[in-house]
């Protein structure tokens, strides 16, 4: 049975898309069956899978909308060993469905109050389904007041946190550009280093 991860955050520009890009192509690696999903109506990552080159590791994409998107993870449950959903930026039926077909929640933050605020809508959405989730602290600096401040809030609050984290760096960008992930594009930098630690903690909610 495949492990969903289902990735939402109301705020627009937190990362969603780059997360789960980034992810589904790190947990491709090493030949492991992933499904990518784009529920978002923009749909940024069938765009940046049309870029994708033939030689990119193989990743099941589909790009279904609203109920259909139920019918497609219970057929790839079956199928792949991992899905992963990208969700449009706000949280209406899109969004709650994707919720509610994840086995985990991942909801990209943005080192910044307003971007903390704008992810108590998600997380009370996945508290509202019942569905385990982890925030996952995106474009962190290595150091600085506001990074204490978040981080401080957020241990405050005793919100669950994923331990591994993603800098603020252009090799993301550089990648989603040609349709690769950052493990392909740049396999020795940061960027790629901190996707893997990522992609490798998640393994672990696989039954
Ligand atoms: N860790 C990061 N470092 C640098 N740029 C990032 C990072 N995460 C996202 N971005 C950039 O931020 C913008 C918004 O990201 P995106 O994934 O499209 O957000 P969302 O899907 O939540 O709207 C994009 O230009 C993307 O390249
Ligand atoms: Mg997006």
């Amino acid at each position: 049975m495949a492990l969903v991860l289902t990735v939402a955050q109301q705020k627009g520009g937190a990362g969603k898309s780059t997360l789960a890009a980034n992810l589904a192509v790190a947990l491709a690696e090493g030949g492991g069956r992933v499904a990518l999903l784009d529920a978002d109506p923009q749909r940024t990552l069938a765009r940046w899978h049309a870029l994708r080159p033939a030689t990119a590791a193989a990743l099941r994409f589909d790009a279904p909308s609203g109920w259909r998107l139920t019918g497609a993870l219970d057929r790839l449950r079956r199928e792949v060993e991992f899905v992963v959903v990208d969700t449009p930026p706000h949280a209406e039926t899109d969004s709650r469905i994707a919720i509610r077909g994840a086995d985990l929640v991942l909801v990209p933050l943005q080192p910044s109050l307003p971007d903390l605020w704008a992810s108590e809508a998600t997380l009370a959405l996945a508290e509202a389904e019942k569905r385990p989730h982890r925030l996952v602290l995106n474009r962190l600096p290595p150091s600085g007041r506001l990074r204490d401040v978040v981080l401080e809030e957020l241990a405050r609050r005793k919100a669950p946190v994923m331990a591994e984290s993603l800098g603020n760096r252009t090799a993301f960008g550089t990648a989603f550009a040609l349709g690769l992930g950052v493990t392909e594009a740049a396999p020795r930098g940061t960027a790629a280093e901190e996707v893997r630690a990522l992609a490798s903690s998640l393994r672990r909610f696989k039954a």
